[in-house]
């Protein structure tokens, strides 16, 4: 089964993918690390594991629509069977997003359907809550909105500043991402018209 990684930065999440598979833990191969931003640091982790690293800097596309029609041609040659979204930091077209649909899997650093969108850490502690965590989700057209299919919670200590719980949270998600990962392509993670499904049930 083949794999390809979107990514925008660091690409921790990457590199987690890239030691199941080294493992023999990931129940496919990462054929392909696409970013948008020429000096992501995941390049460099990409290419250290021999994997073709691509750069699609989306400052030379006039149109969103066009940056991910480019996008689309750049992952398709790679024939990929899931496309895993590891900190990429783009809003994707309609377009795009129903070419993969069902096939395409993002991580998102909170407890889904609570804080989508950005700066979840330091929302979750202005609120005071006592449990945050990360989600893996099929990626639909309502951002951060797809079908969860899988959770790691984390408790907020006393003191915990924006940074610490950051970290406790990417530690989780290194955790769950390359399983996620692993049972969508061994086919047990379903997206059906109901929503997620594992192993045939409705999540
Ligand atoms: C992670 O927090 C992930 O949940 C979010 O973007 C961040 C990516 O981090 N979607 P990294 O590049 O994998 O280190």
């Amino acid at each position: 089964r083949r794999v390809v990684v979107l990514i925008s930065g660091n690409g921790s999440n990457l590199q987690a993918l890239i030691d199941a598979q080294a493992h023999d833990e990931l129940g496919g191969e990462i054929v392909a690390v696409v970013s948008n931003e020429p000096d992501a640091y995941g390049l460099q982790r990409a290419r250290e594991a021999g994997i073709d690293a691509v750069v699609l800097p989306h400052r030379e596309y006039d149109s969103r629509e066009a940056y991910d029609g480019a996008l689309i041609k750049v992952i398709e040659r790679h024939e990929p069977d899931l496309i895993v979204l590891a900190g990429f930091m783009r809003i994707l077209t309609p377009r795009f997003v129903q070419r993969f649909l069902g096939r395409m899997l993002n991580i998102h650093p909170s407890l889904l359907p609570d804080y989508q969108g950005l700066n979840t850490h330091a929302r979750a502690l202005a609120d005071g809550v006592a449990e945050h965590g990360c989600s893996v989700h099929f990626v639909t057209e309502e951002l951060d909105g797809g079908p969860v299919v899988m959770q790691a919670v984390v408790e907020v200590a006393e003191g915990e500043t924006e940074a610490t719980l950051k970290e406790k949270v990417h530690a989780r998600e290194h955790l769950i991402y390359p399983i996620a990962v692993k049972w969508c392509l061994e086919g047990r993670l379903q997206f059906g018209s109901e929503g997620a499904t594992f192993d045939g049930m409705p999540l």
